[in-house]
């Protein structure tokens, strides 16, 4: 079975100097291969990128992160990765202690360090170093962490076939336990989701919310075609507002075919005509098969395919100039 971590194995060439920002003391500038992390204003190889053991991100989960991926030296809607960065920190009270100006640069200026072209960033930022109490008045300083790397992707070959995914016991957490809508660090739920479908020879896990609606996968958005139309559960179900899922509500206006947000049951998926995935790891992925039952004809359908491809196209054609052109 597939393991579709995107936590990246990492290539990159040695770090290039820039200017406006400083290097960790301990940057080893020959060390080829190695990754230069960026921890508050400065770059570190990936062997000293290291944080405290007292930062609340690690005693609690108490903070947030984004996965970002960047094609053909641009990166794919990343202002709409900021605004959702900036809404978890407002709803978790979290002040993030460097501007968005700051952050865009910081975190454009963390793949050039990596001379990269395509590849995925993971922004995290932490509450910061408290104590063993989880008060987050105790953590006057939050951290900021960029890692920039390659990405290991799904092959070809399961775009072409689709994805076999199960339900699983553990529900997705309601808006009014910890919001879904909220990207923090605490993704133990997701992980319990993941490991109950890796026991089941999955490769993903359908997770519902506590009234027996389809919320989402463990790290994607649920997506199904019915008589030519798209649909996927409203955020209220207990769903990321994914930016892939809005670049998917984009390219069904664009190619016009209609799009909804209506409660979704496992009765509805396995009616579908066709079933998709959407995340900024995984992108735009069939699914083919859930709980055992093919999704209409056990194939990839024809709205899907067309959706990937015009995904793609976006990726390759649009973002935000990474190098100066
Ligand atoms: C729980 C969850 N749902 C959905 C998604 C998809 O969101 P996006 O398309 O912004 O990557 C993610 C991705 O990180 C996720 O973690």
């Amino acid at each position: 079975m597939l393991t579709k971590d995107a936590a990246a194995t990492a290539v990159a060439t040695p770090p290039m100097k820039s200017d406006s920002f400083q290097k960790g003391a301990a940057v080893k500038t020959s060390a080829a291969k190695s990754l230069q992390i960026y921890i508050d204003g400065e770059f570190f190889d990936q062997a000293d990128a290291k944080i405290s053991v007292f930062d609340h991100g690690l005693l609690y989960g108490d903070g947030i992160f984004e996965g970002i991926r960047f094609y053909n030296g641009r990166v794919f809607r990343m202002q709409e990765h900021m605004d959702r960065l900036w809404e978890s920190a407002r709803s978790i009270c979290l002040e993030i202690p460097i501007s968005r100006p700051e952050m865009d640069e910081a975190l454009l200026e963390t793949i050039r360090q990596n001379d990269l072209r395509d590849g995925y960033v993971r922004l995290i930022v932490t509450r910061g170093v408290g104590n063993l109490g989880l008060n987050p008045a105790q953590c006057k300083q939050p951290s900021v962490i960029i890692i920039a790397a390659t990405i290991a992707l799904y092959p070809e070959e399961i775009y072409q076939r689709g994805l076999t995914v199960v339900t699983v016991a553990t529900r997705r957490m309601g808006p009014a336990t910890l919001n879904p809508a909220i990207k923090s660090l605490n993704y133990l739920n997701n992980v319990l989701a993941r490991i109950e479908a890796n026991l089941a020879n999955a490769d993903e896990a359908l997770m519902l919310n506590d009234a027996g609606n389809v919320a989402e996968c463990t790290a994607d958005n649920v997506f199904i075609v019915k008589r030519g139309q798209i649909m996927t559960p409203p955020i209220t179900a207990g769903a990321l507002r994914g930016i892939t899922r809005s670049v998917v509500f984009d390219i069904a206006h664009e190619l016009g075919i209609p799009i909804s947000e209506p409660e979704l049951t496992r009765h509805d998926i396995y009616i579908a005509d066709e079933a998709f995935l959407t995340g900024t790891a995984a992108e735009v992925i069939p699914m083919i098969k859930v709980d055992g039952r093919p999704i209409g004809n056990g194939k990839p359908g024809e709205i899907t395919n067309r959706t990937i491809a015009r995904f793609r196209e976006l990726t390759r054609e649009s973002g935000t100039p990474i190098f100066s052109e």
